[in-house]
Formats: C-alpha cells, structure tokens, sequence
C-alpha cells in the first residue's frame, strides 16, 4: 500500500494504478468506511483511500479542532482491507495561500443539514471535486448514512459532467441499531445508551408505512419519538433526490432525523419501501 501526502505524488501513484476506485473519508475508520472500500474491492481495479478532516466543510462552532483522529491505526485498516493507495494531504497541501474558489450546489444544499450548518457542503463539494481532480477514480464510494452528501454529490457530478459513477453503500449499523460514525466516540454512556432510538424511530415510521400510512406528517410524527436528553434539529420526509418534503410518499421517500446530545449530532436514515 502506497501513502502519500502531496498532490504530486499522488498524481504519480495514481498513474500507475489503471481503473482506480475512491473511498473518501475524514479518518477515525470504522466498520462504515471499511464496507465502502469492500465494495470498491469487490467491484474490481485498484481503491485508492483519503484521509484529510476537511476544515472547509465544518463551521465556526463544530468540531474540527477536537475531531478525532488516529493516522496509525487508519493506515492499518486500510492495508488490512487491501487499500492499493492511501493520499494523507496536509490543509495546506489541498488549501494552497490564495485559494478562493468553491463549489455551490443550489436548493438540496439549503435543507436538513445545510439549513443547520451553512456552508457545509460548498466544502464537502469542494473537497471532493478536487479529490475526484487530483486521483482521477472512475468511481467513488459514499455511505447512504450521509443521505443529504449522497444527494448532493450526485447532484454535482451530474451537473459538473464529472467523469466518475458514484456509488452509494448501505449504512452499517451496531448490534443495537446506530448508525456507526467517528462522533460516535463523543457520547456519554448515558448518551450511547439512548442513541439506538434514533434508529428505532425511523424503524416505527417504516412500519407505519408498511401497514399504508401514506400521510407524510403522520410518518414524521411516528419518527419522533423522544431520546432521552437529546433535541430533534429535524425530521424529515422527503423525496430523496429532489430533498423536497413531501406531503404523500410513495416507495422510494427518505425518512431522515437528526438530533442533538450537547453539541453532539447524530444523524440517521432509512428509504421507505
Ligand atoms: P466521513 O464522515 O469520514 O465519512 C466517509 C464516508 O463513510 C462517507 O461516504 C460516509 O457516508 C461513509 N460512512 C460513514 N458512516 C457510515 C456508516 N455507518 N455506514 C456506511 N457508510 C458510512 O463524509 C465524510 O467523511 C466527508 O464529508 C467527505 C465525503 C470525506 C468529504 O470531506
């Protein structure tokens, strides 16, 4: 496994790897991320990972300073799951003095998440435009957890005739149902111990719908349920490109929730069928 941090040797790694993958990320791998680079494997050609904690895409008052991180054992899951390229860019590698350019998808980008935290995914898109630009992958691999970056990223490469296929992996889930993420690490055991009705709550909504709930609001308010010590940012139910909310869903709708413990956020999805 080869691991660079500049763009100059990635470009020349990248060069040498014929059809290349890519799995994103921002580090402090889990289970999630590994089920991203699985499927890249199993797709075939090469899989090229990236670990950069983007400081574009988080605001003034979230967590980049604390975000956690451990380069070590990033690496050796990565070689562990048979990673041909691992790129380990520096801010200022990818953030050169100067830099002033950004990427701004329109109206799926001003709701849910973005509506919480402005700017956000002008960085995720900047970010991953020029990671798609420096590694050049024929496809790359986001985790239907992030539903709204999945929305958005297919979004812009569509838009943008980016010349990669976007695949999108299923959530990987704990034994009691939450959704695996690297902020997971932020709980309180009492926090953790409430967490799993985030999934629950979206698992009431669906059941509403499999017994012919059509009414979007009642299948909000069957996602609602309260997690002890926690506040809803939102619930939603929406068409799944468009983000639009909707009104009556068909097979196919997102039901999406986020909350907040303290100023740690949880988010969760599912699709109704
Ligand atoms: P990060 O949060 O590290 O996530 C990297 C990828 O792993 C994303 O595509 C995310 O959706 C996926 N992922 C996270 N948890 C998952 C889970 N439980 N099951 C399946 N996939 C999961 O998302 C980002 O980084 C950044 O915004 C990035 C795209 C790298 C741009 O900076």
């Amino acid at each position: 496994m080869q691991i660079v941090s500049t763009k100059a040797e990635a470009r020349a790694a990248r060069a040498a790897l014929g059809e290349m993958s890519l799995v994103p990320t921002m580090g402090y791998l889990h289970d999630g991320h590994l089920s991203l680079v699985a499927q890249a494997k199993a797709d075939g050609g090469a899989v090229a990972a990236s670990i950069f904690v983007n400081p574009t895409q988080f605001g003034p008052n979230e967590d980049l300073s604390r975000y956690p991180r451990d380069l070590e054992r990033d690496l050796q899951l990565l070689q562990g799951a048979g990673v041909d390229l691992v790129f380990t860019p520096t801010p200022e590698v990818m953030y050169r003095q100067g830099f002033d350019s950004r990427i701004e998808v329109g109206a799926i980008t001003q709701k849910l998440e973005g509506a919480i935290r402005p700017g956000h995914f002008a960085g995720v898109c900047t970010v991953v435009a020029k990671l798609f630009n420096i590694l050049q992958p024929q496809r790359a691999y986001f985790g239907q957890k992030d539903a709204q970056q999945c929305a958005v990223i297919r979004r812009m490469a569509a838009d943008l005739d980016l010349p990669v296929e976007i695949r999108i992996c299923e959530t990987v889930r704990e034994a009691d149902g939450l959704a695996l993420s690297s902020r997971n690490v932020y709980l309180s055991p009492e926090q953790r111990a409430a967490a799993p009705a985030l999934y629950q709550a979206l698992l009431a909504a669906k059941a509403s719908y499999a017994g012919g709930e059509r009414r979007a609001e009642a299948l909000r308010a069957a996602a609602k349920a309260k997690l002890s010590g926690a506040v809803i940012d939102y619930v939603s139910v929406a068409d799944k490109v468009t983000l639009d909310e909707l009104d009556l869903v068909t097979d196919g709708a997102l039901v999406s929730r986020a909350v907040r413990f303290g100023a740690t956020r949880l988010i969760d999805n599912l699709i109704l069928t």
